[in-house]
């Protein structure tokens, strides 16, 4: 199989599409709908071009083509990583037997669900930050926001060709489905809490982008370890996407907290508002509600269906084969945390059921990564100040804290005094509002709004200063 893309075709693809009408035919009659979801959910900023990045191939040296391309020609491609022809099932009761090339008939639903979960994700992110553009920062910023947008837009094409390629009738329907259901809809909501949620502001992208699109992160990582081949070929390719998308997140929370020190610095103050730049507790506040509802992604502490899901072969754990046990976890168990008595602690379960657990423990040493590294940017700034995830009991809606209260600190609060204290620590109507004042959109080559730093490095080497996106 080559790795090129084929773009003499309608779809761009490594999966021989050609060879397969029937295939191709349902693609491209997905297609259209695919368009007018773009239209009228994608971005909403008119622009003639924007400089991206397309995928156009998966060898390890240039898999990407660069240049500037108008977003609705943006060419959405279907790609698999290279195939490991020796690979073999890496845990569960199927362990060292070959990967799966078909669906196996008694796997069907479950991978189909896993499947269209992750799919729902996809398309939601761009609903919510459909109207980012209007308020752009700078025009490094608004590409790398279209550049997040149009990746989503293709993992959106990659769980549509699975579910196309492999799963009949019921596939195509769900593929439809992908494209009717919407984020905060009414009638038809995304199918998880934290793609229902809006993204308002550029301080919400960037944590959304760091916290919520690294969950997406993990997942795609449990699925590459997947014994259903093609599944695991399309996240590992997904997954190299993702790394920009993390970029940004990182670096963009960066450079809010670098600006927000500055102006602490300078001033000797930390009531910066009047600074026009983002107060330290308002981004401690967003960083609180983002990652507590992106840990509520992970699912509950304990689940049989991810059990047997691992004991299938249909997902793993993040990086399996580092792992250093039997890759079976039959006769394992791993504390969780749970409600004990009524209060915060800690229960043994076997380790099977415990997976949520384990994986949302790798999230969240990842995710304080990125803690330690903007409280160097304080402590360079000689602030004391320091920022900090919750505890894991805080603000939950889904699994063992849903049905309490707790403080950052993890100390159990009545709802009363939750209801009470809530906007000591997560943004207040109050909060919001002050920091979508301070969104106006800044479309000058190389020019940047006050409430942020300018990043260290352009895109793909280009300045930052670069004419990054062309508007209508
Ligand atoms: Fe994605
Ligand atoms: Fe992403």
């Amino acid at each position: 199989m080559t790795t090129a893309a084929d773009y003499t075709e309608k779809i761009p693809n490594n999966v021989g599409l050609a060879s397969d009408r029937r295939l191709q035919r349902a693609l491209e009659s997905w297609q259209p709908d695919f368009l007018s979801w773009w239209e009228s959910m994608g971005p909403a900023l008119p622009t003639r071009d924007v400089y991206l990045r397309t995928a156009v191939s998966v060898g390890r040296e240039g898999w990407a083509h660069w240049g500037f391309v108008p977003m609705r020609e943006y060419r959405w491609g279907v790609f698999l990583a290279e195939r490991d022809r020796g690979r073999r099932i890496g845990f569960g009761q199927h362990k060292g037997e070959p990967v799966w090339d078909k669906v196996p008939g008694e796997y069907r639903a479950d991978l189909q669900r896993l499947i269209v979960i992750q799919g729902d994700t996809e398309p939601a992110s761009v609903e919510q930050q459909r109207n980012l553009g209007a308020t752009a920062p700078s025009l490094y910023d608004l590409r790398n926001l279209f550049q997040v947008n149009v990746e989503e837009g293709r993992h959106l094409w990659a769980m549509v060709y699975l579910l196309h390629a492999y799963f009949g009738r019921e596939g195509r329907e769900e593929a439809e489905e992908l494209l009717h259901r919407n984020s905060g809809s009414q009638d038809s909501p995304r199918i998880l809490g934290a793609f229902n949620e809006e993204t308002p502001d550029w301080l919400s992208f960037y944590m959304f982008t760091y916290f919520t699109d690294r969950d997406g992160k993990y997942q795609l990582g449990t699925l590459k370890e997947s014994a259903f081949d093609p599944l695991s070929r399309t996240c590992e390719f997904m997954l190299k996407e993702e790394a920009h998308h993390m970029m940004v997140g990182t670096t963009g929370v960066d450079r809010v907290v670098e600006r927000t020190a500055q102006v602490m610095a300078e001033n000797d103050t930390d009531d910066v508002a009047g600074y026009g730049v983002i107060p330290l507790p308002v981004i401690q506040k967003y960083l609180n509600f983002h990652y507590s509802v992106s840990l509520d992604l992970f699912g509950g502490e304990t689940s049989t269906n991810v059990a047997n899901y691992y004991t299938a072969g249909l997902k793993g754990r993040w990086m399996e084969d580092r792992r250093r046990d039997d890759h079976r976890l039959t006769d394992d168990s791993i504390m969780v945390d749970a409600l004990v008595d009524g209060e915060i602690g800690q229960a043994e379960v076997a380790a099977l059921t415990g997976l949520n657990t384990d994986l949302r423990r790798e999230y969240i040493a990842d995710c304080q990564s990125g803690v330690t590294r903007w409280n160097r940017i304080l402590a360079g700034a000689g602030l004391p100040h320091r920022l900090r995830l919750p505890h894991v009991a805080f603000n939950r809606k889904v699994g063992a804290f849903a049905g309490i209260e707790a403080t950052p600190d993890g100390e159990k609060l009545s709802a009363e005094e939750w209801q009470r204290r809530r906007g000591e620590w997560l943004p207040t109507d109050v909060d919001k509002t002050f920091v979508r004042s301070l969104m106006r959109p800044v479309y000058q080559r190389g020019k940047i709004a006050a409430w942020i730093a300018p990043p260290r490095n352009g895109i793909n080497g280009k300045p930052f200063d670069y004419e990054y996106v062309h508007l209508a």
